[in-house]
């Protein structure tokens, strides 16, 4: 194989180890192949060096531990190794801009910094989100900068990271990775790779501008699914029926290869990925001249839900008789998902925020986001336990179901909290029977379509 070695395992070099770069280095390291994760940020890569991780994903720090141990995996910040190793994978940040285009400075930044390093033979593999035909028009040439020439001296594919937070390091030892090459050698080389070296299928497509594509249309149904979810959860509160048992029978329905698969309503969608990458595609697409209006209504739908939700929580407070202005709510939960720390573009920061503007006094409480994000993101301290954040509520608002929150017994949740605590629940998804064993603690529910 040209871009590849056929007679050992190749090393490799991470190039961005944020989320996904690091999960993505400290597996191929655990499979005993050679890794160097290199970052741009030094203190994050002397914290990794000492065996911690400030992302919070489960088993992480563990394996970045391991790696390290084993000398497998080396953490560098600088890019003398470029030379050195079989694959460089790319994974820098790729947000958007202001007008929601792709920025792509990071992404320029490593392709430029790399390309003098580079040496015929290697294969480049870019991981990060872009906008269609980037790595063919923007990636390619920058590391043709020095005489080597993609395709022929070097091998380039796409391969999108399609990880969710939170399962990450399962996830990329079992999904198939979509392979798009900017010519079929550097595709045959990049397959290999993942199949060979990581032992995980791979779904060829035709080149690399298609894998982006694919990319940015999973992140797009998604976004849009979970609108139609959320919107539908406000037709259900219009007639008083249960979201979740509209969803669970509707989604037993035959539907194209699969089942209709309706996703859950919640206070909101946050996250790196969902919030921009939707938009990306909107603004690539209306930069050819061409308007993608279920991406703009899917977006507006889900940025609604946070006010939404804190609205029906105050709402709620009224109906029980407890003025909002002066109440307190102990938010649990502040990430933008169940069991993960990961405080970008969470949905609770627009919630709090209606909260206090009602006049609502917040406490808040996440054992899994790091506390000196939580004052950046929301201008608060959180509190130390959850029962500080629960002692004396008015309400508890369970925006992300972390473990901890899920094993609270109502009887627990009734010891600590004022008589007749409202039980809000954003992304909890109580049964029917946990309502009921909510009421017979003299709790009350509200939820969200529900
Ligand atoms: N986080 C996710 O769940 C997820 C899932 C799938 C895909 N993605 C995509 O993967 C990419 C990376 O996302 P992330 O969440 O890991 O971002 P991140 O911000 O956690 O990590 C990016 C890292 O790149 C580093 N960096 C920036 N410029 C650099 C340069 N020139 N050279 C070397 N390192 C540089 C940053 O310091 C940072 O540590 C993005 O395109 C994102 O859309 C993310």
């Amino acid at each position: 194989m040209r871009f590849l070695p056929d007679d050992r395992d190749p090393s490799v070099l991470v190039v961005g180890a944020g989320y996904v770069g690091l999960c993505l280095a400290a597996v191929f390291a655990r499979r005993g192949l050679k890794v160097v994760a290199y970052d741009v940020d030094r203190d994050h890569v002397e914290r990794l060096r000492a065996g911690r991780c400030t992302i919070a994903e489960p088993g992480l720090e563990q394996l970045l531990r391991e790696g390290l141990a084993s000398g497998c995996l080396t953490v560098s910040a600088d890019l003398s190794a470029a030379a050195a190793v079989d694959v460089v994978l790319l994974a820098p940040g790729t947000p958007v801009d202001a007008d929601g285009r792709l920025d792509s400075s990071q992404l320029e930044a490593a392709c430029r910094d790399l390309a003098p390093r580079l040496r015929p033979g290697q294969l480049v593999v870019v991981k990060s989100t872009v906008s269609p035909g980037t790595t063919r028009t923007v990636v390619a040439p920058l590391l043709a900068g020095h005489g080597l020439r993609p395709g022929i001296d070097l091998g380039l594919a796409h391969c999108p990271e399609r990880l969710a937070e939170g399962q990450a390091l399962e996830q990329l030892r079992e999904l198939a990775v979509i392979v798009g090459g900017i010519d079929a050698e550097s595709a045959a080389a990049a397959a290999a790779l993942w199949e060979r070296h990581l032992g995980v299928p791979v779904h060829p497509v035709a080149d690399a501008d298609v894998a982006e594509a694919v990319k940015l249309a999973s992140n797009w149904w998604i976004d849009h699914n979970i609108a139609m979810a959320n919107e539908l959860a406000l037709f259900c509160d219009a007639f008083g029926i249960d979201v979740l048992d509209v969803v669970t029978a509707a989604n037993t329905l035959p539907k194209g290869a699969g089942r209709l698969n309706v996703l859950l309503p919640s206070v909101g969608v946050g996250g790196s990925c969902l919030t921009k990458d939707p938009v990306m595609a909107a603004r690539a697409a209306a930069d050819r001249g061409v308007e993608l209006r279920t991406i703009t209504t899917g977006r507006a739908v889900n940025d609604a839900m946070p006010g939404h939700a804190a609205r029906s929580l105050t709402d709620e407070l009224r109906k029980l008789g407890t003025d909002p202005a002066g109440a307190t709510v102990a938010v649990l939960g502040l990430a933008f998902k169940n069991d993960v720390g990961d405080l970008r573009e969470t949905p609770v920061v627009p919630f709090v925020e209606g909260l206090r503007r009602a006049g609502c006094t917040v406490r808040l409480h996440d054992g899994l986001a790091e506390p000196d994000q939580v004052r950046a993101r929301f201008g608060q301290d959180p509190e130390p336990s959850i029962g500080a954040a629960l002692a004396g509520a008015d309400a508890v608002a369970v925006l992300a179901a972390h473990r901890e929150y899920r094993e609270l017994t109502p009887g627990d949740l009734r010891a600590a909290t004022r008589a007749g605590c409202l039980v809000f629940d954003g992304r909890r998804y109580y049964t029917r029977d946990e309502i009921t064993a909510l009421h017979d603690h003299d709790l009350r529910y509200r939820g969200i379509g529900r």
